[in-house]
């Protein structure tokens, strides 16, 4: 099958050092891949790219039309209303209709009119993956998007996007800190560091996974290891 991402020797940096210092990366369609590492290893700054916000010389940079980003914070317009801004991300077609399915996917069925300052964190964030979605993106880039959530809130929305991916099946790119989230959810995790994959796990375990199982657990602390972390302390 054709990758829907395919880059070769991507770099970028603002100055100084290289932030990506020649990233070589593939996707699969519908492929689930989580990003670990530490802060300011290059996480967001890939992303950006991917998305098309920022531009950096590369080899070869494949990425598709359709795609979509979450960001850690909703990034919702206060001046239009929950379906106003999911209808936002529609490109022509019945935005009203298509907005009201896609909200009632992530369970908001019940706030189409509200504003999005009424909303909780975990509303909020949902509407934001509406919006994402309703546009069938062939690419979900999703940047630490439950960060700002309480824990039981992001327990939750992991099983939101599994389920939003199972239905939509995009390919995603997840960046998250929470190795448990990556474990949880992805097909292959990688792990960047100073702007190069220094780690990339395939995750072939059935559905639901459970935590602290030996095959999640031991994954879990290999990654816990490459992050510089110890088990005890995550
Ligand atoms: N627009 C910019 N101008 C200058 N430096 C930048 C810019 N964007 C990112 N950087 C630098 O690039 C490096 C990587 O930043 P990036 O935001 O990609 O890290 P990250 O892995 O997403 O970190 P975090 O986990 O904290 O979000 C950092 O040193 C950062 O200061
Ligand atoms: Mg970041």
């Amino acid at each position: 099958m054709t990758n829907i991402v395919d880059i070769k020797q991507l770099h970028r940096s603002f100055g100084g050092p290289a932030v990506l210092d020649g990233i070589d990366l593939k996707i699969a369609p519908g492929e689930f891949v989580a990003l670990l590492g530490r802060s300011g290893s290059g996480k967001s700054t890939l992303l950006r790219v991917l998305s098309g916000l920022d531009t950096a010389p590369a080899q070869k940079l494949v990425i598709p039309q359709r795609r979509s980003v979450v960001f850690q914070e909703p990034r919702l317009l206060p001046w239009k209303t929950v379906i106003e801004n999911t209808a936002l991300g529609v490109r022509g077609g019945d935005a009203q209709s298509l907005a009201r399915q896609a909200l009632a996917d992530v369970g908001l069925a019940h706030r189409l009119d509200a504003w999005p300052l009424t909303l909780s964190g975990g509303e909020a964030q949902r509407a934001a993956l509406a919006r994402a979605l309703v546009r069938e993106p062939e690419l979900l880039l999703l940047d630490e998007p439950f960060a700002a959530l309480d824990a039981l809130t992001r327990i939750k929305m992991h099983g939101l996007v599994f389920d939003l991916w199972r239905k939509h099946h995009p390919a995603v790119l997840l960046v998250t800190h929470d190795v448990w989230e990556a474990v949880a959810l992805a097909d292959r995790i990688l792990v960047l560091d100073r702007g190069r994959f220094i780690r990339e796990i395939r995750v072939d375990i059935d559905h639901p996974r459970r935590r602290g199982d030996p095959q999640t657990s031991s994954i879990e602390t290999e990654l816990l290891g490459e992050l510089g972390v110890e088990p005890s302390h995550a």
